[in-house]
């Protein structure tokens, strides 16, 4: 039977690709990705292959649809887990499946991947994601976690709220400079790097893209 499957395919590392996600992408007729995901399954892709770019992510969508309707199995690769700042969203709101046809592979989040580099149980933690969005009611949101001593665990958005901006934004909100603040780059990558500093540093740094912010706190 034909198969929709959006498939969390991990933070970066091949090592945190799951089994599941590896034989739902050798079933697959069409595979969708981004190159970076696509990379981690060189032998698995037997049917067709279309790498993903923000210019045509919708015509790529449209693509899935229409496979999946002429019973085709498609496989939708998202990095990390696909319910976090992941596909399942985007999928969603695009109108073009139906939400009891969607079969969600979950896989490690660059977030959960970030908490356990860490040492952090991440059960009262809140986590953000800024990555497609940064809304007023998300910065407050922000603001509000870090007045009640949670540990935050967050996607920057590079374009418009970096690691630097945020550091910013809550100093200006009268944070404590000294808050413990970890960057995670390029998690379970080769080029992995973690900087343990602190939200007044944060705001004289740069950071690459890829990467996860942590805001250390008692709870
Ligand atoms: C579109 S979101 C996807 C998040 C993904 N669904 C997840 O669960 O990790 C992309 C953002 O996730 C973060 N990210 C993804 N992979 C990462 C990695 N290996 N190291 C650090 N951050 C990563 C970065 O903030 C990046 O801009």
């Amino acid at each position: 039977m034909a198969k929709l499957n959006i498939i969390g395919v991990g933070p970066g590392s091949a090592d945190y690709v799951t089994p599941a996600a590896r034989k739902a992408v050798t079933q697959a007729d069409v595979v969708i990705g981004a190159q970076r995901s696509l990379d981690l399954f060189t032998s698995e892709v037997k049917g067709e292959k279309i790498v993903l770019t923000a210019k045509n992510l919708y015509e790529s969508l449209k693509h899935a649809a229409e496979s999946f309707k002429k019973g085709k199995s498609v496989a939708l690769l998202s990095t990390g887990d696909p319910g976090f700042s992941g596909l399942l969203h985007t999928v969603l709101e695009s109108g073009l499946f139906n939400a009891s046809e969607i079969h969600v592979v979950p896989g490690v989040s660059s977030i959960q991947a970030c908490a356990a580099h860490l040492n952090i149980s991440w059960d009262n933690a809140r986590l953000f994601t800024f990555h497609d969005e940064v809304s007023d009611e998300q910065r407050e949101k922000l603001i509000s976690a870090v007045k009640c001593g949670r540990t935050i665990l967050l996607l920057p958005n590079s374009r418009g709220f970096t690691p630097k901006d945020i550091a910013s934004f809550l100093i200006e909100l009268d944070t404590d400079k000294e808050t413990p603040v970890y960057i995670c780059e390029n998690i379970t990558l080769e080029n992995e790097k973690v900087t343990a500093t602190t939200l007044g540093k944060v705001v004289g740094q740069g950071f690459g893209s890829l990467c996860v912010m942590v805001i250390k706190q008692a709870n």
